[in-house]
């Protein structure tokens, strides 16, 4: 009998205390050996000579066809899942719909249903709260021993029935602290946002760029500051979602300083994209919420990440096709806020982020895959590259040069943010517990079922 199902010879591989030529045994879905000069039996090898072998990639911040205006977010499990595993995402956290009247367990339920049997890459899921949360309060201690301990709402999107009011959100964020669970925040002001949306519409103004001048660098800050104001009362740990903004990280980074447990969350968007996207032809495409900033926001951010001040980096992938975008005539206020990216976040921050210098390859795994999986409790069985983690694996030709376009990548959005940006590097393989997903660049892994990753705070 073999030792191993698979054996990854002769790969750079990303370990927690450095990069290392390493072979890595793999049986039964997890890592059992790993060391230089493993020689024993192998059911199939692979020579990764040349290549940096990293930990699966977790990607923390994803929406699978979501309801969004009038419409609803254009990959669901499958597609999704395949266009993540193509770009070395082996994990997707997920949120769940609460629709109006429905219990967390029911929201929860409904989007473990979908992602059952369609899902190629393992899935977690968050609780999103955005009904009545005084209602739901007593749902929360199960909820989080079951394993399911990350909630997230909103301080906006009150017009689509989601938001939050601060003395709503101390007794949520107090619940959860309470238990052990987490709570995320999607950090901005809806009363300065509706204010200022209220005006440019009136105004006439309807074009994309009044999307960053209604939802403001200023917004964010000031939800970022009353948010970690209640933590920092209740001493409870908060999770920032999507920070975009020099003022809203510096928000997070002084409530850090004065001792508040504050994660801070990015997107690549935010790192390599800036608001004067919106003054093109298709501007409107280019809506998602939080807006894309000034170039002094994609400086402090970077800063950030680079001097490890940003915890974890998702992509808030939420996808809408051209014709989506187009529906209600680039109207700001009326299309639907989102992008596609699950597929392009290693790739952009491999080519902007190591191949510039700005982070090395141990800080990009931690962003990517290490800090998301202990964050989120997973961390047991995901997020490196150790002796008895599932083998979730991803092999990265470190060299390179090819231009991103949308007939490349696997999503449902037939256009992409990062359409004619040069990339450096590529992805050959991903392997999930062991299986194959893609190999050669190529998506092979349609038998592969990913399964539901619960956080150890489950009681089971
Ligand atoms: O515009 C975005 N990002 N849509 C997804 C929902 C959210 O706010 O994260
Ligand atoms: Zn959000
Ligand atoms: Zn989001």
């Amino acid at each position: 009998m073999n030792q191993f199902d698979l054996l990854i010879r002769n790969g750079d591989a990303v370990l927690p205390h450095g990069v290392e030529r390493a072979d890595i045994g793999v049986r039964d879905g997890k890592i059992v050996a790993l060391g230089v000069g493993l020689v024993d039996s192998a059911e199939s090898t692979l020579d990764a000579g040349g290549r940096l072998v990293l930990p699966g990639l977790i990607d923390p911040h994803t929406h699978m066809g979501i309801p969004i205006k009038d419409t609803h977010s254009a990959d669901d499990f499958r597609s999704g899942s395949i266009a993540a595993a193509c770009g070395g995402t082996t994990t997707i956290l997920d949120f769940t719909v609460q629709a109006p009247g429905q219990t967390l367990r029911a929201a929860l339920d409904d989007r473990l249903a979908l992602a059952d049997g369609r899902s190629h890459i393992d899935y977690g899921i968050h609780v999103n709260i955005t009904d009545r949360p005084d209602d739901h309060l007593d749902a929360i201690p199960r909820l989080i021993a079951d394993g399911f301990n990350s909630f997230k709402v909103f301080s906006t999107y009150r017009e689509a029935g989601m938001m939050i009011t601060w003395p709503q959100f101390r007794r949520v964020l107090g619940r959860i602290h309470a238990h052990g669970g987490l709570l995320m925040l999607h950090a901005e002001d809806n009363d300065q946002i509706e204010a200022n949306t209220t005006r440019h519409v009136m105004g006439g103004q309807f074009a994309a760029i009044y999307h960053p001048r209604s939802r403001t660098a200023d917004a964010e800050a000031a939800a970022v500051a009353a948010a970690a104001a209640v933590a920092d009362d209740l001493g409870a740990r908060l999770y920032i979602v999507h920070l975009s903004s020099r003022a809203g990280l510096e928000a997070g980074l002084r409530a850090r300083a004065r001792g508040v447990d504050i994660v801070l969350e990015t997107c690549p968007q935010y790192l390599v994209l800036t608001e004067e996207a919106y003054l093109g032809l298709n501007g409107h495409h280019f809506i998602t919420t939080p807006p894309l900033r000034r170039r002094s926001d994609v400086d402090a951010l970077w800063e950030a990440v680079a001097d490890g001040a940003i915890d974890t980096i998702g992509t808030d992938h939420c996808p809408f096709t051209v014709a989506q975008k187009d529906a209600h005539g680039g109207l700001f206020h009326l299309t639907p806020n989102g992008m596609p990216g699950v597929e392009n976040r290693l790739p952009v921050l491999y080519t902007a982020g190591v191949a510039t210098g700005r982070i090395d390859m141990l800080r990009l795994v931690d962003l990517l895959a290490s800090n998301a999986a202990r964050i989120f409790g997973i961390d047991r069985r995901k997020g490196s590259l150790a002796v008895g983690q599932d083998a979730d694996l991803v092999i990265w030709k470190p060299d390179g040069e090819s231009v991103v376009s949308a007939e490349s990548l696997h999503g449902n959005a037939d256009w992409s943010p990062y359409a004619g940006m040069t990339q450096i590097g590529r992805l050959t393989h991903t392997f999930l517990r062991g299986q194959c997903l893609v190999a050669d660049g190529q998506f092979v892994g349609h038998a592969v079922r990913g399964v539901c990753v619960r956080a150890d705070t489950a009681s089971d």
